[in-house]
């Protein structure tokens, strides 16, 4: 028997009139709420009248646009919009204090990133079942820089003279052109492997690639599935073949890494070795990427400024000399290429919005505004970033900007070193939650830029003056994949 002839036979027909009376007008309700009851502004199209994936393609094509308006009518307060993964209330960064102390229970960094990045396909999940990803950062990366910045500037070496630039030879008047993108994105994965897995594992051709389609595949399923109806995520999902990669992935650096961790289990305490990998492979998404674009982005800044490559060679010549060599405190030291880099990254932000969040209980605000539970938020960080109330200037580069702060009442600041991170840059995010790699990130980068800037000539082809334009799509920015740079060693270089 059919549904409406179960209902018809138990209940009278006036009673499905008054069911449907009232029904109809409470989804009605629901709906305009939606539309028109927002207590938040919105930018951008409403998905509820475009259609989700109308408002979705609009972001990604005009996320840049769409978050300057918000920015230039929200400036102190704020507005939703939607965006390609999911809908996000954009924030004022003057609530920052308030927000950051908040627990990860109430307000969460890791159900943002699980939640956006479809965390259960990607097997990125396993962030929200421990903070593993974020120790590793914390102490082995960071508490033993001093001997992780020799292996560092070794595997440096290697990786440039031996497999990205090995087509510069001593002695050639001639530049080689390289994709500078993917160039140093394989330069990066080496130099971080040699930090993550040590040597000899960091040259192991298996696991390099393994370690680099890992992150490229985690991509490609967020990327697929983000499109699709919630309740056909998990059907697609095990059709794609980018999931049987990942798990043949992870196979294979199990059992490359078994043994290693085997080795390194001095402490009795037991290390599940999926979750080592998984948390491993997480800190590879997001490390690698991160730091290439900031290398790139800086090398594209000094192929268009080459007047302060001699600056810098004279402050890394002074800084390795006075040191004894390249060594912790000699880039520690080396303050005007940390300007460098940072004023790079405030104009070459990494993405539009920084502090992603996930409102898990209710929370309300200075100013009264209640943000409901299920809430995504985030901060226009490439705009803040841009804004002349933080930044005198703010589109024009200066690249000693930070290295004048620092020095400006005559005492060392380290508030404007390119780790640090403050109210009016959120590149490596704020509060709790903010990067934990950030100290490991700037040693690496300042370590593979200083490196090549004292034994490597670089430019653009011939004619070509300026940078190329930064990719928008979605809120992601990335420096250009295609761009070219030629290099040669320098007459001095040993
Ligand atoms: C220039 C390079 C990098 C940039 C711009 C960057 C940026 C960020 C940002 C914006 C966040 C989110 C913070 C927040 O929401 O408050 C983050 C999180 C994270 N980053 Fe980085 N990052 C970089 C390099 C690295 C490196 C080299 C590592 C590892 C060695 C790393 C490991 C992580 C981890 C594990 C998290 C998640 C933290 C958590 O869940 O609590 N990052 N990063």
């Amino acid at each position: 028997m059919s549904c409406h002839k179960y209902a018809a036979a138990f209940m009278p027909k006036e009673a499905i009139g008054y069911l449907a009376c009232l029904l109809v007008p409470a989804i009605l309700w629901l709906y305009l709420r939606k539309i028109v009851g927002s207590k938040f502004p919105r930018v951008g199209k409403n998905p509820w009248i475009h259609g989700l994936a109308n408002a979705r393609n609009d972001f990604l094509k005009n996320g840049r646009a769409l978050t300057e308006e918000g920015y230039q009518k929200y400036r102190g307060s704020m507005y939703v919009v939607q965006t390609a993964d999911t809908e996000r209330l954009i924030l004022s960064n003057s609530f920052l204090d308030e927000l950051r102390a908040l627990p990860e229970a109430q307000l969460s960094s890791r159900a943002a990133q699980c939640d956006r990045h479809l965390g259960y396909h990607t097997t990125l999940d396993v962030v929200n079942q421990s903070s593993l990803h974020s120790d590793v950062c914390r102490a082995p990366l960071t508490k033993h820089s001093a001997p992780l910045a020799l292996a560092l500037y070794e595997e440096t070496q290697f990786a440039l003279t031996k497999v990205s630039l090995a087509k510069c030879v001593p002695d050639s008047e001639d530049y080689e052109y390289f994709s500078a993108y993917p160039m140093m994105m394989n330069t990066l994965n080496r130099v971080m492997s040699r930090a993550l897995v040590g040597y000899p594992m960091c040259r192991n051709k298996t696991w390099l690639s393994t370690a680099m389609s890992y992150t490229i595949n985690a991509f490609t399923i967020s990327g697929t599935l983000r499109d699709q109806y919630h309740f056909l995520r998990p059907i697609i999902y095990r059709f794609l073949p980018a999931r049987r990669e990942i798990y043949r992935q992870l196979a294979t650096a199990n059992q490359l890494l078994v043994p290693l961790l085997k080795e390194r289990a001095t402490t009795g305490g037991k290390i599940d070795n999926l979750q080592w990998l998984t948390d491993s492979a997480f800190i590879g998404l997001a490390a690698i990427n991160a730091s290439n674009m900031g290398v790139v982005n800086a090398i594209f800044d000094l192929c268009a400024m080459p007047e302060y490559i001699e600056t810098l060679r004279k402050e890394i010549e002074k800084c390795t000399t006075e040191a004894g060599g390249w060594n912790l405190s000699a880039i520690n030291n080396m303050e005007r290429l940390d300007s460098f880099l940072k004023e790079s990254q405030r104009i070459n932000h990494p993405g539009i919005f920084s502090f992603n969040r996930k409102v898990l209980k209710p929370l309300t605000l200075s100013n009264g505004s209640v943000i409901p539970k299920g809430t995504f938020i985030a901060m226009p960080t490439y705009f803040i970033a841009r804004d002349a109330e933080y930044y005198p200037s703010p589109e024009v580069f200066q690249p000693w900007r930070f290295y004048e702060k620092s020095k400006a009442n005559g005492k060392a600041n380290s508030q404007y070193q390119f780790c640090s991170t403050s109210r009016e840059n959120l590149a490596f995010g704020y509060g709790k939650s903010a990067c934990p790699g950030r100290f490991f990130a700037a040693l690496q980068m300042k370590i593979i830029l200083a490196d090549l800037v004292m034994r490597y000539d670089f430019k653009f082809p011939d004619g070509q003056t300026k940078r190329p334009e930064s990719d928008f799509a979605d809120e992601r920015i990335s420096p250009s994949k295609t761009q070219l740079v030629g290099f040669r060693l320098r007459k001095l270089a040993k």
